[in-house]
């Protein structure tokens, strides 16, 4: 594995391999690795020749300072992870080589960007498609890979990807958890050893609610979810919203589509967390 830090010898790197006809898939991280972002990793290995994983904790995407400041930063034992782990090219810049000057590029994201995430984090997702396009334009992969815990962040990227016209793969793949069911996320590190405790109702509940789903509507299957999670300490939803699996539009009733959605924010302590369920998919 190389590690790279400028974008010059990335594109210089890359653009070798490709020369010689080799395939290349890109996983873009902030870090902070765990077994979610290596499975990841792994299934850009088996699809591709050349994996390049880029790790780079993105200031525009952060609309609250603390949280950038507090973003757990790993360096060296994610260049050890993602070596073992098979990756070719490691892409580790700073902010100054990826903005040289502020991006001021603002993205024709649509709906999908409005809603959720979009409406409580704003200029978020403009933050993400800036660097993810960047890493795109760099890299020129032809697939890239995103895990589904972000799961509107796909739908952005998609939306990213069609108004932009790059040509790829968008590749998601499935939410990896630990044992007791807690998504696995970076931000997990941050949890208090009580709130460690108690986020795996998150999971547990939004299973549940598949069940209690079955004889009752949206709406009390949402109320369902909020009050269940709300009724424990330390734990307060944000939202709960059952969607459209594609447009993401918030639903009234289970018949509007055949893939339906829910997405729901939680803060266990000051730590926020996010996770989501398919009740159906046809
Ligand atoms: O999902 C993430 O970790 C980030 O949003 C991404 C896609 C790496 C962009 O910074």
């Amino acid at each position: 594995m190389i590690t790279i830090n400028s974008v010059s010898e990335l594109r210089e790197t890359v653009s070798k391999f490709r020369n010689e006809g080799k395939t290349i898939g890109l996983v873009p991280t902030m870090g902070a690795l765990h077994e979610g972002h290596l499975s990841l990793v792994n299934r850009c290995r088996k699809e591709n020749d050349v994996v390049v994983v880029s790790v780079f904790v993105n200031p525009t995407q952060f609309n609250n300072k603390e949280d950038l400041r507090t973003y757990p930063r790993t360096e060296e034992a994610d260049r050890a992870l993602l070596e073992s782990a098979g990756c070719d090219i490691a892409f580790m810049p700073t902010v100054e080589e990826i903005y040289p000057e502020p991006d001021t590029r603002v993205f024709a994201l649509g709906r999908v960007a409005e809603v959720m995430e979009g409406a409580m984090r704003p200029g978020h997702f403009n933050g993400v498609a800036q660097i993810v396009s960047k890493l795109f334009m760099f890299v020129e992969p032809d697939r890239a890979y995103f895990g589904e815990k972000d799961f509107q962040q796909i739908a952005v990227i998609r939306s990213m990807v069609k108004s932009e016209g790059f040509k790829l793969e968008i590749v998601p793949c499935p939410i990896v958890r630990e044992a007791d069911g807690l998504a696995k996320s970076s931000r997990n590190v941050r949890l208090t050893p009580e709130m460690r405790k108690v986020a795996p109702n998150i999971a547990r509940i939004l299973n549940e609610s598949k069940e209690y789903a079955k004889s009752h509507t949206v709406g009390e299957t949402e109320k369902y979810v909020v009050d269940a999670i709300n009724s424990y300490d330390g734990m307060e939803i944000e939202y709960y919203q059952i969607v459209d699996g594609i447009s993401l539009e918030h639903l009234t009733s289970w018949d509007e589509t055949g893939y339906v959605v829910g997405c729901v924010t939680v803060y266990c302590g000051d730590v926020r967390l996010i996770d989501n369920i398919t009740y159906f998919n046809n």
